[in-house]
């Protein structure tokens, strides 16, 4: 029988490959109003359904977003020479890699859905966990929106006007952006099914355009051929290593350039209590997705090194574009710049699609005001309300709807609404005020913070309670080095960009007292809904 609720708990048998932030409510808050399901409480983790090759496909394909196409000029200009920068690729691709084997130890240890939240209210305490989900919503959400946003409207300007035109005024290139970025709110808003679904064709087309990259440079490297000219010969002129940058602040930069490309390795974390068999796909999922992500990167830039002087790469953030021009002429470029595009695109769904469940979850918990709980344009406290007879009458009305609409699994507008505006809006904000790189350290800063305390946490487990069950344990150098070298990348920020990171701490500190007014001590007053979660959570895992 057909339920209001049976679209927005977010089974994953509707989204198999979708980031369910929404996880929280795993937590046991109730997932659903349950109201025609026999009163039981609805819990994603009932629903294990993930396997290896979900979880594969949903890490790779949220990695491999704007960042090998955009990112490439930014670690360039800054570490100065070929050789720099391959390094620099190599250790951004490392240190995720530690980060994702640190973070499969603490999904097969705490096996919960919700990520970063989850292991560290276990492990520091829920206002840690608060501050998290806070950060992630205010900033971390929609501030890489509009990072992929933005160089999705430079792809798309690039399309139109050519690689060759080198000023471009940045509000043209904002003004897809902000049209992308409503799309897709839009189709995220429409059905829950239908982000799914194009989320997975976008897939391939990242994997088409890796590939051609790689493919198309190397035969312009053995074969000296190309439309403008012959490949680039700099880096058999040169030597790999001339120029290259000694300064400390100019690696550290770039060495976030390259985070973010590999950025989206703790996904499949948010997802854990959803996988059949975590303890064992889990590890097995990150230990492929990163070397496989780390290779096709790292022979994505050998192709640029070997196609694109030096100095036309460092021009603007569209590289793959001037590659296609480099090497096919006009068709070349708009080639690439489509597809590059697409990509974006989907990354943008992708991440759209998450952040909605993250603020609803936010709100569901009570960590927001209850709007943002709501799903589709009504209170869920109204839905709860609904008789038998109301319930009917609303869902023929769906139905009608739907019929027109041609979505006919009854998931039509059943989506968090007022989330995904709210998640609108901030991304707004930080398109019209930010500039990919200036976004981009900004975003390292905030979400590099988060992983380094989470995997501290990791550690002062492993002090803490070594007797916990621990069905994957990584070996204790990873953590250490992530920690080390995450501390050392959010030091340089705090030294280097001293205004940007004191917005990012400003952000995180305003959290406490929302913590204290919404959260804290709602469990004596008996009051918020989040006391169920409580109990339920500290039952299972204890008040360490
Ligand atoms: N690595 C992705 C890219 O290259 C960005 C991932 C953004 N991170 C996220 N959690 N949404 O575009």
């Amino acid at each position: 029988s057909y339920s209001v609720s049976s679209a927005f708990d977010f089974t994953p048998a509707l989204f198999p490959l979708s980031t369910t932030a929404g996880g929280y409510t795993a937590l046991g808050a109730p997932a659903t109003p349950s109201f025609d399901r026999g009163g039981g409480i609805e819990n994603l983790e009932k629903h294990k359904t993930l396997t290896y090759f979900n979880g594969l496909s949903l890490v790779v394909g949220l990695i491999i977003g704007s960042g090998i196409f955009s990112s490439p000029s930014q670690v360039n200009l800054r570490v100065g020479s070929p050789g720099a920068s391959l390094i620099v690729w190599t250790i951004s691709g490392l240190l995720a890699w530690t980060g994702a084997a640190s973070y499969a130890e603490l999904g097969g240890a705490i096996p919960l859905n919700g990520g970063a939240q989850v292991y560290l209210a276990k492990i520091f305490g829920e206002l840690a966990g608060f501050l998290f989900t806070w950060t992630a919503i205010l900033v971390l959400k929609p501030g890489s929106a509009a990072i992929i946003a933005i160089i999705l409207g430079e792809y798309v300007v690039r399309a139109v006007i050519g690689a060759e035109v080198e000023e471009i005024n940045p509000w043209i290139n904002k003004a897809p952006a902000f049209l992308a970025l409503f799309f897709v709110t839009l189709f995220n808003c429409l059905s829950t099914r239908f982000p799914a679904r194009i989320g997975d064709g976008f897939m391939i087309f990242k994997f088409i355009a890796l590939f051609a990259v790689t493919i198309i440079g190397i035969i312009a490297a053995v074969t000296h051929l190309s439309y403008r000219g012959p490949a680039n010969t700099e880096w058999r002129d040169n030597g790999w290593f001339d120029n290259t940058s000694t300064s400390i602040s100019d690696w550290a930069v770039a060495l976030y350039a390259g985070l973010w490309a590999f950025d989206g390795w703790d996904n499949t974390n948010y997802v854990t209590g959803e996988f059949k068999n975590p303890s064992r796909d889990l590890p097995k999922v990150l230990h492929t997705a990163m070397p496989a992500v780390i290779l096709c990167y790292l022979l994505a830039n050998v192709s640029y090194i070997f196609v694109l002087p030096f100095a036309d790469m460092n021009k603007s953030n569209a590289v793959a574009v001037q590659f296609g021009s480099k090497v096919f002429g006009p068709i070349g470029a708009l080639l690439l710049a489509l597809v590059v595009s697409l990509s974006a695109f989907g990354a943008l769904n992708a991440t759209t699609f998450t952040s909605g469940r993250l603020v609803y979850a936010a709100g569901r918990e009570g960590y927001l005001p209850d709007l943002f709980g709501r799903i589709g344009l009504s209170s869920t406290n109204e839905q709860q309300r609904y008789t038998p007879q109301k319930l009917r009458t609303r869902n023929s009305m769906r139905k009608a709807v739907e019929r027109i609409a041609g979505d006919s699994d009854g998931t039509l507008f059943l989506t968090p609404i007022p989330a995904l505006v709210l998640n609108l809006l901030l991304t707004t904000i930080y398109i019209i005020i930010g500039e990919f790189r200036t976004l981009i350290t900004f975003y390292g800063c905030a979400g590099y913070s988060f992983y380094f305390l989470t995997v501290l946490g990791l550690i002062v487990l492993r002090i803490r309670e070594p007797n916990l069950e621990r069905p994957y344990k990584t070996w204790i150098v990873t953590p250490v080095v992530f920690c080390c070298v995450s501390l050392f990348l959010v030091s340089r920020a705090v030294v280097n960009e001293p205004v940007q990171a004191m917005v990012v701490v400003a952000f995180v500190v305003a959290g406490i007292p929302v913590y204290f007014w919404r959260v804290a001590g709602r469990d004596g007053r008996g009051g918020r809904r989040g006391e169920e979660r409580s109990w339920k959570f500290w039952r299972r895992w204890g008040r360490s």
